[in-house]
C-alpha cells in the first residue's frame, strides 16, 4: 500500500508523541481498530446531563426553577473558565484581556436578560407551594457563584463595607471570610450566631475556598489589571469591558433577581421569608452591598451613588 506523504507526517509526529511517555506506537493504532466511533450523544453527554432534573415536588413549575438554575450553574462553569485563563497568563496584552472580559460579561449579560425565565416563568401559586419543599436551601448557597467574585477581585472589595478598616493583606483568611458582605444574610453580628443557611454553605465549602482565594488573591481579575503596563490600563476598550463586566455582575444581574425575588416573595403587604431565610430586602439590594470589583475603574461620584438610581 502506498503511504501518502500527509499519513508518513502523522505517524511520524504519533511516533514521537507515543515514544516520549515510552509507549508503543503499533498498541495504539491498533486500539483505533476496536474504538467506537464518536456520535454526539456520548460527546456532549446528554444522557447524563438530562437525568439531573429530580422534582421534589409534584408542581409541574418546579421544573422551571430546577433547570433555570441548573443552566445559571453551567454558565458560572464557563465564566470560572475564561477567568482561569486570564489569571494564569503572563505578559497579557490588552487586546487578550478584553477579548476575554467580554467574553465572560456576555455569559453574565446572558444571565441577565434570561432572567425573565424565572420573574415570568412560574406561577406564583405554584412557586409558593414548592417553596416550601426546598426550605432552607437557596441559591445563595451556589458556591460557584462566590467563586466568581473571588476569581474577579480583590478580597477586600468583598469584604463587608462596615469592617473594611479592619482587616487588610494580613488579615488570617479564616478571619476575612467572618467578614464577608454575605455573612450579612445569616449572621447575627451581636452574638455570632448564624442560621443554618450559613452554617450548613460553609461546612460543605469553607476549606475550599479559602484554598481558592489562596489561588486567586494575587492573580485575580483585579490584580491582574492593575499589574498592566500604564498604557493597557487605559486602552478604552479594555476599560469599557471592565466597567461593563462590574456593572452586570453587580448591579444588573443583582436587579434583575432582586425583581424576580420581589414578585414571588412579595405580594401581600409584607415580604414573606426568603427560603434561606435572610432579610432579603435590605441585604440583596446594591447600594446596601455596595459590591464593586474594580473600584479604579469608576469615579468618586460613580462609587458614591452605587446602586442608589436602581
Ligand atoms: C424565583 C426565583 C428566585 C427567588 C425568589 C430567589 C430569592 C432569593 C433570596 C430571597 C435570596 C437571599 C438569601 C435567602 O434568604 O434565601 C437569594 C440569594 C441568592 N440567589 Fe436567588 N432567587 C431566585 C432565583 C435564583 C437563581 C435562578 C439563581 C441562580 C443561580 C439565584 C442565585 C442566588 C444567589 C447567588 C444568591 C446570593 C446573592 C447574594 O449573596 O447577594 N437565585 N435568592
Amino acid at each position: 500500500m502506498d503511504v501518502k506523504p500527509e499519513i508518513k507526517k502523522l505517524l511520524e509526529q504519533l511516533e514521537k508523541k507515543y515514544s516520549a511517555i515510552d509507549q508503543d506506537l503499533d498498541t495504539h493504532l491498533e486500539g483505533l481498530l476496536y474504538s467506537e466511533p464518536m456520535t454526539y450523544w456520548d460527546y456532549i453527554q446528554t444522557d447524563a446531563l438530562l437525568n439531573l432534573q429530580t422534582q421534589r415536588t409534584t408542581l409541574p413549575d418546579e421544573m422551571v426553577f430546577i433547570m433555570y438554575h441548573q443552566v445559571n450553574e453551567l454558565l458560572f462553569k464557563m465564566i470560572l473558565w475564561e477567568i482561569a485563563q486570564v489569571a494564569h497568563s503572563e505578559d497579557i496584552t490588552a487586546e487578550f484581556f478584553s477579548t476575554k472580559l467580554m467574553r465572560i460579561s456576555r455569559y453574565f449579560d446572558m444571565l441577565t436578560s434570561s432572567f425573565n425565565i424565572m420573574g415570568d416563568g412560574m406561577e406564583v401559586a405554584q412557586y409558593m407551594k414548592f417553596r416550601t419543599t426546598l426550605t432552607p436551601a437557596s441559591g445563595f448557597q451556589s458556591a460557584q457563584y462566590r467563586k466568581i467574585e473571588f476569581a474577579s477581585t480583590d478580597l477586600i472589595n468583598l469584604i463587608d463595607a462596615r469592617f473594611r478598616e479592619t482587616i487588610d493583606r494580613n488579615t488570617p483568611y479564616e478571619h476575612a471570610l467572618e467578614h464577608l458582605y454575605w455573612q450579612a444574610a445569616g449572621k447575627d453580628y451581636k452574638t455570632g450566631k448564624k442560621s443554618f443557611l450559613l452554617t450548613a454553605f460553609e461546612e460543605k465549602y469553607k476549606n475550599e475556598f479559602i484554598a481558592f482565594t489562596k489561588e486567586y488573591n494575587t492573580i485575580n481579575l483585579y490584580a491582574k489589571f492593575k499589574e498592566l503596563p500604564k498604557d493597557v490600563k487605559e486602552d478604552p476598550k479594555l476599560r469599557k469591558a471592565m466597567r461593563h463586566y462590574d456593572y452586570t455582575v453587580n448591579i444588573t444581574w443583582v436587579m434583575a433577581h432582586y425583581h424576580a425575588a420581589n414578585k414571588y416573595l412579595n405580594t401581600g403587604d409584607e415580604a414573606v421569608e426568603a427560603t434561606g431565610g435572610s432579610e432579603w430586602t435590605k441585604y440583596m439590594h446594591p447600594k446596601y452591598q455596595r459590591r464593586i470589583f474594580f473600584p479604579e475603574l469608576w469615579t468618586a461620584q460613580e462609587l458614591e451613588d452605587w446602586g442608589k438610581d436602581v
